[in-house]
């Protein structure tokens, strides 16, 4: 794994992440005005997913379109992936046909496996670990609705819940830029010590920012810019649903009566899909105060930025003209000496 690939935000810089935001603000203004160059043509994007997706599955897709590129959907059962093929022997063939693999998997090792072998980048579109791109998305969409004259190293984000993969890399890219990260919820289900370590590295680094663990979610959202919540349960965990469920509700339920303990500026954020009246209750998710359908289509626009970031300059896109001029003439001259040989060159009526 180097930094060709998007594994983990905490492989780049403030300052190469800030770079890839400040990408992600000119490709959305770009689209806005329906103006978005062809940077991919030509391009191709294999999609890996191991596990089901709505956002992830349909930014990347329609990224790779609207900059000129196709993108192939790869689901397991369908693709030998780990099944009668190594996870190493698939990255090295994608890598002979595809500029770019986004990855979606149930382990973040196998992540790491598809990155080692892989000579195309490899971005993580979800693992048991993190959701980088997801992270990414956050920042962006806050620096769109940051309280007034607060800048992002001013503002704390309170995640309120379970420590999911979703509040391991927002922790992190949030860190990274010196934001202050308290994660609430209950005793068990709260971020472990080498989280937390790494976010105190972060924050040591940008000189700004604290990380906190608490179980005390009404004195931490007082603090809030930003209440994050996440699904209490996820694909494989049907088994403690009622463990969840009685652990989390109804204390760690962001409701009305919850977001009125934080600030008037505080803005209500999920990375979806949402439990609603689980997690978060309609009213909070329907409110003037949630941001979570700008979070959403933010994704795309992170992925038109990540793909462009990582593939953009790999292979030249305008070929000298002479070998354009020697490939053209190679080809007209086997089209002129061969046509008459091709199926179908002598079909009548
Ligand atoms: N937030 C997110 O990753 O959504 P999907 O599971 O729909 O991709």
């Amino acid at each position: 794994m180097t930094t060709d690939d998007f594994l983990d935000t905490n492989d780049f810089t403030p300052r190469e992440l800030g770079d890839i935001l400040s990408l992600v603000r000119v490709l959305k203004d770009a689209d806005r005005d329906g103006c978005v160059p062809a940077l991919l043509q030509r391009r191709s994007l294999g999609m890996i997913f191991e596990e089901p997706s709505t956002r992830t599955r349909v930014s990347f897709e329609v990224a790779m379109a609207k900059l000129g590129g196709h993108a192939l959907y790869l689901r397991p059962g369908e693709i030998h992936l780990g099944v009668r093929e190594s996870i190493a022997d698939t990255a090295r063939v994608l890598s002979t046909m595809c500029d770019v693999i986004e990855a979606r998997v149930v382990k973040h090792d196998t992540l790491v496996q598809l990155a080692a072998a892989s000579t195309v980048p490899v971005i993580n579109g979800l693992s048991d670990y993190n959701h980088p791109t997801q992270a990414l998305c956050d920042l962006f969409t806050m620096m769109e609705h940051l309280p007034p004259g607060k800048t992002l190293e001013d503002c704390t984000i309170v995640f309120v819940g379970d420590r999911t993969n979703v509040c391991s890399s927002l922790m992190h890219a949030a860190s990274s830029f010196g934001m202050s990260f308290v994660h609430a919820g209950p005793a068990n289900y709260l971020a472990p010590p080498e989280w937390v370590e790494i976010a105190r590295r972060n924050q040591a680094d940008a000189g700004h920012g604290t990380t906190t663990v608490t179980t005390d979610v009404e004195d931490a959202v007082a603090e809030a810019d930003f209440v994050y919540t996440d699904t209490w349960w996820w694909i494989g965990q049907e088994a403690e649903v009622p463990a969840r469920r009685a652990a989390f509700m109804p204390r760690y339920q962001v409701t009305t009566g919850l977001m009125d303990r934080a600030p008037a500026t505080a803005r209500f954020m999920h990375c979806l899909p949402a439990s609603r009246g689980v997690e978060v209750t309609d009213e909070v998710i329907d409110s003037e105060r949630s941001i979570v359908f700008a979070q959403a289509e933010n994704r795309l626009h992170v992925e038109k930025a990540l793909l462009v970031w990582f593939t953009y300059a790999r292979v030249p896109h305008d070929p000298p003209a002479e070998l354009a001029a020697h490939h053209a003439a190679a080809i007209q001259a086997y089209l002129a000496e061969h046509q008459g040989e091709f199926v179908g060159a002598h079909r009548t009526g």
